[in-house]
């Protein structure tokens, strides 16, 4: 980690802000709100006392004076600037319908139709839908499990070089860092074997967002030279649900093309709910986030070290396989115990709920806005149910990782074509014609397009049995290619 440099670097971006200050725009909206302006517009609800307890006293959309979204030139002009200023990007941009719009808008943006693209295949399926929507030809680097419940470590940049140089046609490369259980990868040296190709990186940090504003975090992908990098502030940050931002860094982006994708992607009737939300978030991690982020690195720091003396308790941490580590996944493992089981004690004995469970581990996400309270209360619960709880056997568990699938049609093709129902067990040899992926945590085992084998269909069937949920596998049924097309 590069504590150093990045003090530095937070240093310089909030001495920048003194002069382009982020404001928040919520008091602007407040202010709206509290006048005696007759609403004649949307949203239908009008602002009503009554409606859901007042909620939407504060809700409204582009309307006089407050620009908009998709050719801003007032005050979400100057917003979207100020938020570059703080990133040090080319251009930021507000993300109204989640890191999920920014990751579909980022790789239109960068490619044309039926191209090539390269991906590190733990992806989101926002990065899926994209390439079927755009008929894109995907390549895949498949980033192996690590020795710590069976997690997937970082992208190797070798094997990007490799995938670069087997297949020159590549226009684009996808990465997910951090993952979502926070596993981080080397975006300086792909972004060079990347860039040394003439294409850009587009990383999908929608997990990091809070990286930048922390010395005790790994680097941010903007700061390693990634050319477009999508983070969702609700995840990780003080705000509201569905906001996020998308970063431009880069002479190899064409910004028009990401305004134009946006303005397919994002709604028309932009919530200002979530707009202010996003200048609050920003304007309160500009003033305070290196304060603000010390004490949460304290305080997860303490919480850690409680949680790796806790017998039977196996914590996610930096490994080898892991480029870096966010310390604010806590993802954790307790032997002889599945992820929901402990999830479900958590909930119904201590009310803690986590953020995720899958059959082996669960993630108990954190935030700067954790207290140490908040923090001590979950540190107390997961003690004292691991105290009460009878001792197990460790749990056998298969692999999660994906493998490689022979390709035989590209993810569009294959949901082009006439689909029918297959027992997943008559399905060897056949074409899939929808994306199978387990969740959590959400990585693709088969894509549209890619050919059934015996260890795949082996391996769903141990998964189903394993109580993992396979979206994509439908009564032990899975839709395939018609069969003429398939063979
Ligand atoms: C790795 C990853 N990328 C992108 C997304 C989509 O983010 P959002 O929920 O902000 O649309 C998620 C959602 O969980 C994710 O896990």
């Amino acid at each position: 980690m590069t504590a150093g440099k990045k003090l530095t670097h937070v240093n310089k971006m909030n001495k920048k802000n003194e002069k382009n200050r982020l404001k928040s725009l919520f008091p602007e909206i407040v202010h709206y709100s509290n006048s005696d302006m007759l609403p004649l517009h949307m949203p239908g609800h009008k602002r009503l006392a009554d409606f859901m307890g007042g909620i939407g006293k504060y809700d409204i959309t582009e309307i006089d004076g407050f620009d908009d979204l998709h050719h801003p030139s007032g005050i979400l002009k100057e917003a979207m600037a100020a938020a570059a200023d703080l990133y040090q990007s080319h251009a930021t941009y507000f993300l109204v319908n989640g890191s999920t719009c920014g990751i579909l808008a980022a790789i239109a943006a960068v490619t044309k139709p039926r191209e090539k693209i390269l991906i590190a295949r733990n992806c989101h399926k926002a990065v899926l839908n994209a390439v079927s929507l755009r008929e894109l030809d995907p390549v895949y680097v498949y980033p192996k499990e690590c020795g710590i419940l069976g997690v997937t470590g970082s992208v190797d940049p070798e094997e990007i070089s490799q995938a670069l140089a087997k297949e020159e046609d590549i226009r684009a490369v996808v990465v997910t860092s951090p993952t979502y259980e926070g596993v981080v990868s080397d975006i300086a040296t792909i972004a060079a074997i990347v860039h040394n190709r003439g294409i850009p990186l587009i990383v999908d940090g929608a997990h990091g967002a809070h990286f930048r504003f922390g010395t005790d975090f790994p680097a941010a992908a903007l700061d390693c030279g990634a050319d477009i990098v999508v983070e969702s502030l609700h995840k990780t940050l003080p705000s509201l649900t569905q906001t996020a931002l998308l970063h431009v860094k880069s002479t190899l982006v064409d910004n028009k093309e990401v305004t134009y994708a946006l303005q397919i992607f994002q709604s028309s009737s932009p919530s200002y709910l979530l707009i202010a939300s996003i200048t609050e978030c920003l304007a309160l991690m500009a003033k305070d986030g290196a304060n603000m982020m010390a004490k949460y690195s304290e305080n997860l720091f303490s919480l850690r070290q409680v949680l790796e003396g806790l017998s039977g308790v196996t914590l996610l941490r930096q490994t080898a396989g892991f480029f870096d580590y966010d310390p604010g996944k806590i993802v954790f493992g307790v032997e002889g115990y599945g992820g929901g089981e402990i999830a479900a004690h958590l909930r119904a004995d201590f009310h803690v709920e986590t953020e995720m469970a899958s059959p082996r581990y669960l993630l108990a996400l954190t935030s700067v806005c954790d207290t140490k309270e908040t923090l001590f209360r979950f540190q107390t619960a997961l003690s004292r149910l691991c105290h009460g709880l009878p001792a197990r056997e460790a749990l056998p568990f298969p692999s999660i990782a994906a493998v490689a699938a022979e390709k035989v049609m590209t993810p569009a093709a294959a949901r082009r074509k006439t689909w029918q129902r297959r027992d997943l067990r008559e399905s060897c040899r056949c074409v899939a014609a929808e994306n199978l992926y387990l969740y959590p945590p959400g990585t693709p085992l088969v894509v549209a397009g890619e050919r059934f084998s015996p260890e795949i269909i082996a391996a769903l069937e141990v998964y189903e049995k394993m109580g993992f949920l396979v979206h994509g596998v439908h009564n032990r049924q899975v839709f395939v290619v018609s069969e003429k097309m398939s063979r």
